[in-house]
């Protein structure tokens, strides 16, 4: 049996937690159809749903059927099409000499999990199911090492739907943060959505996360008026 217009998904490895979005493409799910969702899931004994960032359009039919606010995030866009004369609105510093960037590969995927639970707070940390739809999330995707002295510190994924982009993750490891290895990851990523002629990139980050806001709007990125909303729902 299939969740109606939902996409559902564990969380973070605990059999009491669930994701709960609508399904791509599908539209907005309805509010019965969340409630249909939220009991099958009770039944199988999860006590937590939560939802991935909607905006407040795709909010509204899950605060109807009992979510509430978890965290509000900031919605930053960049023009690719214009040129980069004016990117951001403080210096960015050159990458450490020794930084190498490279492809992340399958087999690369414990690595950038290790990197993403030293990066993110317990709600926001990955795990194997979150990195893969994040991987999967777009038809297409860049995902990018990052290694100085030889030891993997940051990773990022870029995905990109027809001319859209999306900046879905970015982390680095709290060593070697502050030596420029997260504006290289940025520059890195928009690069690459420039060559696949990409004319907007998007990112979300939470209200609470100055240093990632900064960090993309030195880039060029500019904050969005309104912004996108996680929810929770609980027993
Ligand atoms: C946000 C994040 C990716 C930034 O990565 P980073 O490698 O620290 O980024 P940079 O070093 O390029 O820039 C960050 C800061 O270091 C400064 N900096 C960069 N290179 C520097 C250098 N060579 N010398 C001195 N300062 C430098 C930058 O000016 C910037 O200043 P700030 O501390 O005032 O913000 C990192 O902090 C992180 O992983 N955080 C947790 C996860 C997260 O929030 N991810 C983004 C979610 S949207």
């Amino acid at each position: 049996m299939s969740y109606r217009h939902l996409r559902v998904a564990p969380w973070q490895g605990d059999p009491e937690t669930a994701l709960m979005g609508p399904a791509r493409g599908r539209g907005s799910p309805e509010v019965d159809a969340i409630r249909q969702g939220i009991d099958r899931l009770v039944r199988k004994g999860v006590t937590t749903v939560v939802t991935p960032a909607l905006s407040h359009y795709e909010a509204e039919p899950f605060f109807q059927a009992g979510f509430t606010l978890h965290e509000r995030l900031h919605l930053l866009a960049k023009n690719l099409s214009a040129p980069d004369s004016d990117p951001g609105t403080a210096p960015i510093h050159p990458p450490p000499d020794d930084l190498n960037i490279s492809t992340a590969r399958f087999w690369h995927r414990r690595r950038m999990l290790d990197v993403d639970r030293r990066a993110f707070q317990g709600f926001w940390q990955f795990d194997a199911v979150s990195l893969g739809e994040a991987l999967n999330a777009t038809p297409h995707y860049w995902a990018r090492l990052a290694e100085l002295d030889g030891k993997t510190v940051g990773y990022a994924i870029t995905g990109r739907a027809g001319d859209r982009g999306y900046l879905q993750r970015l982390a680095v490891v709290p060593e070697a943060q502050g030596k420029g290895v997260g504006s290289t990851l940025v520059n890195d990523a928009i690069a690459w959505l420039r060559h696949r002629r990409a004319s907007l990139a998007l990112v979300n980050t939470q209200e609470i996360n100055e240093r990632a806001f900064d960090l993309y709007q030195r880039h060029g990125f500019v904050r969005q008026s309104e912004g996108l909303i996680v929810l929770r729902w609980s027993t």
